[in-house]
């Protein structure tokens, strides 16, 4: 099976980018695919979601040294890998991330450090996702120029719907300025779907996703055991395996073409 490298990206924030990185990675993981997650983000939330400690900008190993420093050095690519748990890898953010798209306008050939640095680990993954950090600058073309597939995790309000559309033009952008093909939009993930009945407006905005060009392959409703797993350092597999959030993400990993249906 050749790796899949997929993008959980959005340039807005709190759209549970995160969130869904590490639980559609626990579907993966789950499901006896070897899965790696990276951190893009110096806030490091998906490394403290999982539970690890962030990388030492200092002594590194780091991403971004790599990046910069180590680009086609297999070895260095392995040694920033950590083991979460069966099956479930991760590279976690560094401080050092925070400078990396100066560090990386300074740099020649500059769009290509993150694919020189990855493509080392797809012999050892089948499932490789990459959580950015909100906004769109030369790290997250980074991210652009690597990945196959891109996820929009979004949420139920009408910015979101500029924030998509917004987000769809600036990549065709980048992509057309360096003469490359857009990545394919493997699906919309609807986030925080409120507890109670959706207002009018919420079905307004619901719809307008689902009009849009790009398939919705998930809607997760607020579930405080996502917020429990998190504080445990967990994947919603491991915290409530029988709950209903696990098995939304295992939907949202089949409807995203991840993995097949089971009969
Ligand atoms: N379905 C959900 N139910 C409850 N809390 C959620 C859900 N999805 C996300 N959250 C919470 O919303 C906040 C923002 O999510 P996060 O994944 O960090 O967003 P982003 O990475 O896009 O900034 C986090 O505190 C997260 O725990
Ligand atoms: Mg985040």
């Amino acid at each position: 099976m050749t790796t899949t490298r997929g993008a959980l990206l959005n340039q807005k924030g709190g759209v549970a980018k995160t969130t869904t990185t590490l639980h559609l990675g626990g579907a993966l993981a789950a499901a006896g695919r070897r899965t790696l997650l990276v951190d893009l983000d110096p806030q490091a939330n998906l490394t403290k979601f999982m539970g690890l400690q962030p990388h030492d900008h200092v002594n590194g190993p780091t991403l971004p040294q790599a990046m910069l420093n180590h680009p086609n050095d297999r070895d260095y690519a392995l040694s920033l890998v950590r083991k979460h748990s069966e099956n479930l890898y991760a590279i976690p953010a560094s401080f050092d991330m925070f400078t990396l798209p100066r560090d990386l306008h300074a740099s020649r050939s500059n769009e290509d450090r993150l694919t020189w640095v990855l493509e080392h680990l797809d012999e050892l993954f089948d499932h490789v996702l990459v959580d950015c950090r909100p906004g769109l600058d030369i790290d997250t073309d980074n991210v652009l120029h690597w990945a196959q597939s891109v996820l929009v995790p979004v949420e139920l309000d009408t910015s979101s719907i500029d924030a998509l559309k917004l987000l769809i033009a600036q990549v065709r952008t980048l992509a057309d300025e360096t003469r490359r093909t857009p990545p394919t939009y493997r699906g919309i993930i609807i986030n925080r779907i409120p507890k109670g009945g959706l207002t009018l407006l919420d079905r307004q905005v619901r719809q307008a996703f689902h009009d849009l060009p790009i398939p919705v392959v998930g809607e997760v409703r607020m579930r405080d055991s996502l917020v429990r797993a998190k504080e445990k350092g967990q994947t919603i597999q491991q915290y409530d395996p029988s709950g209903d959030a696990a098995a939304m993400y295992h939907s949202m990993a089949v409807k995203a073409g991840f993995l097949e249906a089971t009969p």
